[in-house]
């Protein structure tokens, strides 16, 4: 099967690209954006290209006609849409960024995967489109509230793939991940910031006194699931991938310092920040209905895995 992954030097379509390229052809495509640091992205391409069955492209999604090119001559039959401007504080400082990189660049990458009749097309959306909630574990079914440039971006990914495969034979999935971490985690994202902080002994903020809620869901979890969709019959669905237990942030730490072994930290309790959910507790009721009974990597199991690969790598 040949597959096609956007964003394949980031954190979740490296993992993802790794796993798919073990039994398929995959074509990468990145352009190294300076979002966050440009050897995290080389590196994870460092390991990619050690196996034969994936090839990269170094192109800017935004420019059509070089993924047009890509389309025709590679031939891909499933697209996973990973890439994308994440972040939500970023959002307010430079929302273009995201208007670009994810509506504009989404429209571009849907209208190419209609044109060249790919059978389906996999996008990676965000829990952040539900903004603040009164009622959890929260459902695809759950109103939607994003309260961010980042979320609305999202939002309207989410209906621009809707739109375009309407009355198409493109089948599509669009996945909300509920904040995602793992070995060569994102350093922009809470728990590779507070690994960084301990190892520079520098100081962390800890938002809103710590008392925000986060569903993590480990990497390894992610990417299976979404290996798993390339053969099961699913379309035109949205489905949570959350593993549905929440942590507070002050436990987090309480536990990521256990494992780390480490002897002090700077942390610095902040108020509330403009933009940022409170808590997120997603639902995966609908996702098990699909994939069966899935298991997801228990918090402490899948931070030692990300720590161990942390202290090796150092990233
Ligand atoms: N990591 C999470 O917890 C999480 C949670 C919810 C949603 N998501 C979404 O999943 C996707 C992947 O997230 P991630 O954590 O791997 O982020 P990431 O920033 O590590 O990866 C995104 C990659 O896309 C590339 N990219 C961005 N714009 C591009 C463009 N115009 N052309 C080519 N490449 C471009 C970047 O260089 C980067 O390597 C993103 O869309 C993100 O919004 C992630």
């Amino acid at each position: 099967m040949k597959i096609l992954i956007t964003g394949s030097s980031g954190f979740i379509g490296y993992h993802l690209a790794n796993l798919l390229s073990k039994k398929n052809k995959v074509l990468g495509i990145d352009n190294h954006n300076n979002y966050y640091s440009k050897s995290i992205k080389k590196k994870r391409l460092f390991l990619l290209k050690r196996n034969k069955n994936f090839i990269f492209k170094k192109i800017d999604l935004k420019n059509k006609n070089k993924l047009e090119i890509i389309f025709k001559n590679f031939k891909p039959k499933v697209v996973y849409h990973c890439a994308g401007q994440p972040g939500v504080l970023y959002s307010f400082k430079n929302p273009k960024s995201y208007e670009i990189n994810n509506t504009i660049v989404t429209k571009i990458i849907c209208s190419l995967s209609k044109k060249y009749n790919i059978n389906k097309f996999l996008f990676a959306s965000s829990s952040s489109v539900y903004g603040d909630q009164k009622r959890f574990p929260i459902s695809e079914t759950s109103k939607l509230n994003p309260k961010n440039p980042y979320a609305k971006t999202k939002l309207r990914s989410e209906k621009i793939i809707k739109n375009s495969f309407y009355n198409s034979d493109v089948t599509f999935v669009i996945f909300r991940f509920f904040t995602v971490y793992g070995p060569f985690g994102r350093p922009d994202m809470f728990i590779h910031k507070f690994l960084n902080s301990i190892k520079n002994k520098k100081i962390i903020k800890l938002y809103n006194n710590g008392l925000n809620y986060r569903d993590f869901t480990y990497i390894d979890d992610v990417v299976k699931i979404l290996q798993k969709s390339l053969h099961k019959k699913i379309d035109r669905k949205i489905l949570n991938i959350c593993r549905s237990k929440p942590i507070i942030t002050i436990d987090l730490v309480k536990l990521i310092l256990k494992i780390y072994k480490a002897k002090n930290s700077k942390l610095k309790k902040t108020k509330f920040v403009k933009g940022e959910m409170l808590k997120t507790h997603g639902s995966n009721k609908k996702l098990k209905k699909f994939f069966g009974n899935i298991v997801f990597t228990d918090l402490e199991k899948g931070l030692k895995k990300t720590i161990k690969n942390y202290k090796l790598f150092n990233i």
